[in-house]
């Protein structure tokens, strides 16, 4: 037999060559886990995300102390209120589920972790929409923007450092930055979810909070077919003063991810959404996928493409996995 030249196989032979070699590494410290508040006192089971919770205040204290403990960076927290109307006022009463319940967090766990906040109006929309609607029915994008910018106030006013900008308005990015830095928050980062696809894996999600919405979002969310729009999404989120930009879903999208992160002079993040995790989930549970295995794989092939740090809902099992 002649010579091979090259035996790749070498740096694969066992587990801790393969340990030494490994071009990916997960961290508890790149997590981020979304989290689901709603009003009363006891928390409830999600059906479609089997381990998670709406959560009670009391169990989102519980669970935003043992994030810390755990090493995770950052909470995302989603509000789901009991009442809602047009314009989605409990989103920028202070006592609003969402407001409150960052206020209850950050004074549990200050800044241990980051507190972040979804910054969109539908879950406090009676019709679901991520902003306030014209004569027609339609959303309207400017009238949007000021909700907004008020909603950027009340989340900073209740302690939220990163705002989750998610409703895909035109021009959200620059209207919230300037409302904050008239306000004399320029302390406040936000968090642009620039390529955010109008996906049918958010099904789970819509469960999750409850969402009122008939019809789609595909006036304002992108196209799953187009990848340089996302580019475009990113570029002008930069511009407008974005800390962070995001692309959601995330395996689905990781080209766009791949391409975003080559091109961002920001950090990015990429969120595993609701459908990525139930899919797995649900194959798990009929024994057709080795769970942990697969969880580790998906996030790991999100952090190759790019990502600088990841929401997932497995935060939590991630972090105890990556000590090992
Ligand atoms: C909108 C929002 C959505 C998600 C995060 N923020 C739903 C949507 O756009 O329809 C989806 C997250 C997930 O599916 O896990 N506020």
């Amino acid at each position: 037999m002649s010579a091979i030249p090259f035996r790749p196989r070498r740096l694969r032979q066992s587990a801790a060559m393969r340990a030494l070699v490994s071009q990916t590494r997960l961290h508890a410290a790149q997590l981020v886990l979304p989290v689901f508040v709603i009003e009363g006192e006891e928390s409830r089971p999600i059906s479609s995300m089997p381990g998670v919770l709406q959560h009670s205040l009391d169990s989102l204290r519980r669970a935003a102390t043992q994030a810390a403990e755990a090493g995770i960076s950052g909470l995302m927290i989603f509000g789901v209120p009991e009442h809602r109307d047009a314009t989605g006022t409990g989103a920028t009463d202070p006592n609003g589920i969402l407001n409150r319940a960052t206020a209850a967090v950050v004074q549990e766990v200050g800044d241990a972790v980051v507190i972040s906040t979804d910054l969109c109006l539908d879950e406090f929309t009676d019709h679901g929409h991520c902003g306030v609607l014209d004569g027609e029915g339609r959303v309207d994008n400017d009238a949007t923007l000021v909700r907004y910018a008020e909603m950027a106030l009340a989340q900073a006013e209740a302690g939220s450092v990163l705002l989750g900008l998610s409703g895909m308005m035109d021009g959200q990015v620059a209207h919230v930055r300037e409302a904050l830095d008239e306000a004399g928050r320029t302390d406040v980062a936000l968090l642009a979810y620039s390529a955010k696809y109008a996906s049918a894996f958010y099904g789970p999600f819509r469960e999750a909070v409850d969402s009122q919405l008939q019809g789609d979002r595909r006036a304002y969310q992108l196209d799953p077919a187009n990848a340089r729009e996302g580019l475009l999404e990113a570029a002008l989120d930069v511009e407008e003063g974005a800390d962070i930009v995001m692309v959601k879903p995330a395996l689905p999208y990781l080209d766009v991810l791949r391409q975003v992160a080559e091109s961002s002079p920001v950090p990015v993040w990429a969120y595993q959404v609701s459908g990525e995790y139930a899919m797995l989930e649900a194959a798990a549970a009929n024994g057709w996928i080795a769970r942990e295995a697969a969880i580790m794989e998906s996030v790991t092939s999100i952090v190759r493409a790019g990502a600088d740090a990841v929401l997932t809902y497995w935060a939590m099992e991630l972090a105890e996995w990556t000590r090992r």
